[in-house]
């Protein structure tokens, strides 16, 4: 059950288009581009620090991670829209079995070739509707997809239904700032993308409680677990 009425999320999305019946967002197509997969990694490694934080490179980003959610081996972890392999990777080399999900062919080629670890099964899939079994997953990571998917409500929804109880879902994305350049790259023609209020994110993943939120620059990162485990 989603408790936010659908035209009180379009809203609060800023997103306009959100119901038009678009498969896919702007945003979400462009990562289908061979092109724009070549480059990913390299504007990933960097991106951080143009959004504010400075001096915040993967390596902290990755420690960061493993400190607050301490992936290991045995565990079984799904990495939501992994582009260039970051987070897949990170997971790979704590032990953790990986299914590593992009909607981008190209994404996933490139990700194959950076992060060849056999604990990594790398998927075409769209996350917003899965079909993967309920509770699966240990743990999900979902770095900055929540912002490039189409529809966010979904997404996190199939979250909270695949993640097991006691499980762990590990958000980075970035806030709404409610600023000009977010409402224009909200225009469905600019990119469709969603700049979500983090009380907003806490409210579309029923049974999760929010453990730990912090902001590094413009970046928000945090950590969920969803109750019921032993
Ligand atoms: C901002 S990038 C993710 C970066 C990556 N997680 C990282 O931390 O380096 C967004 C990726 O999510 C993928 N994507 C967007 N919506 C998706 C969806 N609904 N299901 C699966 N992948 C999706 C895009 O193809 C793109 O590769």
């Amino acid at each position: 059950m989603n408790p936010v009425p659908r035209a009180a999320q379009d809203q609060e999305n800023l997103n306009p288009d959100r119901s038009a019946g678009v498969a896919l967002s702007a945003a979400q197509r462009s990562n289908l581009s061979p092109l724009t997969a070549w480059g990913y990694a390299w504007w990933r490694a960097r991106s951080l620090g143009l959004l504010g934080a400075r001096g915040f490179t993967l390596e902290r980003e990755a420690a960061l991670f493993r400190a607050l959610c301490r992936p290991a081996p045995g565990q079984h972890w799904l990495d939501v829209g992994t582009s260039a392999g970051f987070y897949a990777g990170v997971l790979a080399r704590s032990g953790a079995q990986v299914t590593a999900a992009d909607l981008s062919p190209a994404m996933l080629r490139v990700a194959a070739a950076r992060e060849p670890h056999p604990s990594i099964r790398w998927t075409q899939l769209n996350v917003e509707a899965s079909d993967l079994p309920s509770t699966s997953f240990d743990g999900i990571t979902v770095g900055a997809t929540l912002n490039e998917t189409r529809d966010p409500a979904r997404l996190l929804l199939e979250l909270s239904r695949l993640v097991r109880p006691g499980g762990q879902v590990w958000l980075m994305y970035l806030p709404r700032t409610a600023g000009p350049l977010q409402a224009l790259l909200s225009r469905p023609s600019l990119g469709g993308l969603t700049f979500p209020d983090p009380a907003w994110v806490a409210r579309q993943l029923p049974g999760c409680g929010r453990t730990d939120g912090l902001s590094v620059g413009a970046v928000r990162f945090e950590r969920f677990e969803r109750s019921g485990g032993r």
